[in-house]
């Protein structure tokens, strides 16, 4: 087999044999296949597309490149769950401690941020003591224990993924509904829960712009995990403004706790019960009403804040810090952002704001840069309210103290402030199952 004649083959729109698929995963991973050649079949792959049937043998080839790990143990309880990425999305903090408070089983491989979008590795280890990386038999037991562990993505999951994604970034490839739906489902496979539930983040601050393509994508991750044998529901939701009203990560572990112990409600709490009574209803075979019911009392009865931290201490985190989240270090400089104007906040450019962050210390701007954990934003002010001139936005915060004013100007210029109210945004799409 050669691999000119399968980019050929598909430059000229006729679908792969499942031997050519594979024929090219395994060489591209063990580095027999070069650059250029993976490159010309990513991009005629994004000119072209695939049928089912490919993307889902790309999807298990790309699985079947690194370890695979078993959850068999836990029978049908496990459950997983993937967000597309956006902004202020600290959701598996919050939906990952409700299911397993409910008897599902949480053996969760988790990512670090890139670019303006945030990740839960980073915004755990901001909890200090966390332990991110814990030996595979003690992650397993953790999670039959108490029911949860999460921790950072193992060096060998998915090495495929890892190598094309980085390939696609740099060839204008990333854009690509087959090769999303493999990269994304290949980790969920890999990773070896039975239920996964699909955050699909649609609007500014996603990957996604339209709910049109946010539907397109969720359709076909769907259809690929049920192919695969997994129990798939995928929601899409809202990610034109950023999610909650904290950016940056100690401030997003507070914004969790702040939902688990009640005291926060509004949209952030709203996508989490969403979430996570779509996962249980699969766990548990639920109707969508009683699972509802379960994910709401999880977190009124304070069994999921109990779950989170029974979760966090088993980790070595220190639960101090969830009882009393004003022991988290503050960030050396603080600044307001005030309105110029009166008006209604009309728009909020999600993904300028998480730009936003990362200029503050919260996210990295090269691959291993350090992250500060202290710094971000609060919202005070989020599409759809009032505000008069001079009245606070929101407020920054930085140990970068030079970062400052570029960061309030660029917030600003993310703002639409206009004199009538917006219509109102739908925070839930759809859910795709
Ligand atoms: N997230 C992924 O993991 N892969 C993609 O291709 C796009 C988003």
């Amino acid at each position: 087999m050669r691999m000119y004649d399968i980019i050929e083959k598909k430059r000229d729109g006729c679908a792969l044999s499942d031997e050519e698929i594979r024929f090219f995963i395994d060489g591209y991973t063990n580095g027999v296949i070069p650059d250029y050649q993976a490159s010309a079949l990513c991009m005629a792959i994004f000119f072209r597309g695939m049928t089912d049937r490919e993307i889902s043998v790309l999807t298990d080839a790309m699985a079947r490149s690194g370890d695979m790990i078993d959850l068999s143990r836990f029978g049908t309880l496990s459950a997983d769950k993937h967000s597309t990425g956006g902004v202020g999305d600290k959701t598996s903090l919050i939906v990952m401690p409700i299911v397993a408070a409910l008897g599902a089983k949480v053996a969760k491989m988790t990512g670090r941020g890139l670019g303006h979008t945030g990740g839960t590795v980073d915004k755990l280890e901001s909890i200090p003591g966390y332990q991110i990386a814990l030996e595979s038999e003690r992650f397993l037991s953790q999670v039959e224990e108490i029911g949860i562990s999460l921790v950072g993505q193992s060096g060998n999951l998915t090495p495929a993924d890892k190598k094309l994604y980085a390939l696609r970034d740099v060839t204008a490839t990333v854009n690509s509904i087959p090769l999303i739906t493999s990269s994304i489902m290949s980790k969920k496979l890999a990773a070896g829960a039975k239920n996964i539930v699909l955050d699909v983040k649609v609007g500014s601050g996603a990957f996604m712009k339209t709910p049109e393509d946010g539907k397109a994508l969720a359709e076909k991750m769907v259809s690929i995990g049920k192919l695969c044998g997994r129990n798939m529901t995928a929601v899409l939701t809202n990610m034109d403004v950023p999610l909650g009203h904290n950016i940056g990560n100690a401030l997003e572990v507070q914004e969790a706790v702040a939902v688990l112990k009640g005291e926060s409600r509004g949209d952030l709490r709203e996508v989490c019960v969403v979430l996570a009574s779509n996962l249980i209803r699969m766990v548990f075979d639920l109707t969508a009403e009683e699972a509802q019911r379960r994910a709401v009392d999880a977190l009124d009865s304070g069994a999921a804040f109990a779950k989170m931290k029974e979760w966090i201490g088993a980790q070595g985190g220190d639960i101090r810090y969830l009882d009393d989240p004003f022991l988290f270090p503050t960030a050396a400089f603080s600044d307001t952002v005030k309105s110029p104007v009166s008006g209604y906040i009309q728009k909020m450019d999600a993904e300028r704001i998480g730009t936003v962050s990362v200029m503050l210390g919260a996210g990295r701007e090269t691959k291993d840069a350090t992250i500060d954990y202290s710094a971000g934003i609060i919202l005070r002010k989020k599409v759809g309210e009032r505000v008069e001139a001079g009245e606070i936005l929101c407020t920054l915060y930085t140990n970068r103290e030079a970062a400052l004013a570029d960061a309030a100007e660029h917030y600003l210029a993310a703002l639409t402030i206009g004199d009538t109210a917006p219509e109102a945004q739908p925070l839930i799409y759809e859910i795709v199952r």
